[in-house]
């Protein structure tokens, strides 16, 4: 399990052990380690750390040597470690896009690699991928995180036909929105964003605050997404997708079954952030919103 420490990964980790399974849970930080035992010790279970920074070769190459080792053969892997960052794409620093990447994609290919001869030994076994409804629709804001997660999917996809034939079955879940850390603030707004002079300002600003209300508004929590992992990993034929949370069920559907659903859903997007015109205003209310957000 990749990205353990906190949110999704540390949720799904606990329903794993909790379930019976011998879990390495994947911490990118060693300091994070005393948070993710209490955790466990709080639910009465037991999780084996594992230091894996999903970027590092060398530290995904070590934590496998160290899972090789252990005489409880590896049945299954979550490729859960993810990062997001939000501004309009012309104001995303090149640097950050390809970091969404290292992690998002090139991580989760990483210890997919390293995995698999581990896995065909097995005979019977499981990668899970945790993308996101991000992975099916674009969106506003995000494209490199949403770039990454459809990347994930296209490989997701193929890697599926090609380890099918050695009994290992690949699932990707796709969550709608769930509050964890992934969602602080600070954490997810470049600062780009937040200069006034930016000609995507008063869009962002609207974006953001349409963000806040449906995250506000989501049903959905980490136990959602650690049950459907659980599903994924223990149901004798799991399925290649599954998508967790009514709201984003209903949308993907609505974009299946509907061909005039995705020209409507977009324009409506469009209509929200574009409301009340589409560019900073030059009479100072920009600067003074780029002090209000920090
Ligand atoms: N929350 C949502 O609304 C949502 C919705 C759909 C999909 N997802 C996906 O679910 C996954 C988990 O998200 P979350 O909401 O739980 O986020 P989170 O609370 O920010 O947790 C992210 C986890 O990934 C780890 N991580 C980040 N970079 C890493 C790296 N380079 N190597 C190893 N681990 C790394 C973090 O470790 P540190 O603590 O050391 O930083 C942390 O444990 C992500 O793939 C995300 O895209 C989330």
């Amino acid at each position: 399990m990749t990205g353990a420490s906190r949110g999704l990964g540390l949720e799904t980790a606990l329903t794993l052990a909790q379930a019976g399974f011998h879990v390495w849970a994947g911490v990118r930080d060693t300091a994070g380690v005393g948070t993710m035992m209490a955790s466990a010790r709080e639910r009465g279970v037991a999780l084996v750390p594992l230091q894996l920074e999903v970027t590092d070769p060398l530290s995904v190459d070590s934590a496998f040597e160290t899972v090789a080792r252990d005489s409880c053969p590896l049945f299954g892997i979550v490729n859960n470690a993810g990062i997001t960052a939000r501004a309009y794409f012309e104001d995303f620093p090149e640097e950050r896009i390809r970091k969404t990447f290292e992690v998002n994609l090139f991580g989760a290919m990483r210890v997919t690699r390293r995995a698999l001869p581990l896995l065909r030994k097995a005979g019977r076994s499981r990668i899970v991928m945790i993308s996101s409804i991000g992975g099916r629709i674009g969106s506003m804001s995000v494209s490199p995180y949403v770039a990454s997660k459809f990347a994930l999917e296209g490989f997701s996809e193929s890697l599926a036909l090609e380890v099918r034939p050695f009994g290992v079955d690949v699932s990707i879940i796709e969550p709608g929105m769930v509050k964890t850390e992934i969602w602080d603030e600070d954490r997810r707004i470049l600062s780009q964003a937040r200069d006034g002079s930016s000609p995507f300002y008063e869009m962002f600003w609207k974006a953001e605050a349409m963000t806040e209300k449906a995250l506000a508004n989501s049903g959905l929590q980490p136990k959602d997404v650690a049950q459907c992992v659980l599903h994924a990993m223990t149901v004798p034929r799991p399925k290649l997708r599954y998508v967790v949370g009514g709201r984003a069920r209903l949308v993907i559907a609505l974009f299946r079954h509907f061909p005039g659903f995705e020209n409507f859903y977009f324009s409506e997007l469009l209509r929200r952030v574009t409301k009340g015109g589409k560019r900073a205003s030059d009479d100072g209310s920009a600067a003074k919103r780029t002090a209000a957000h920090g």
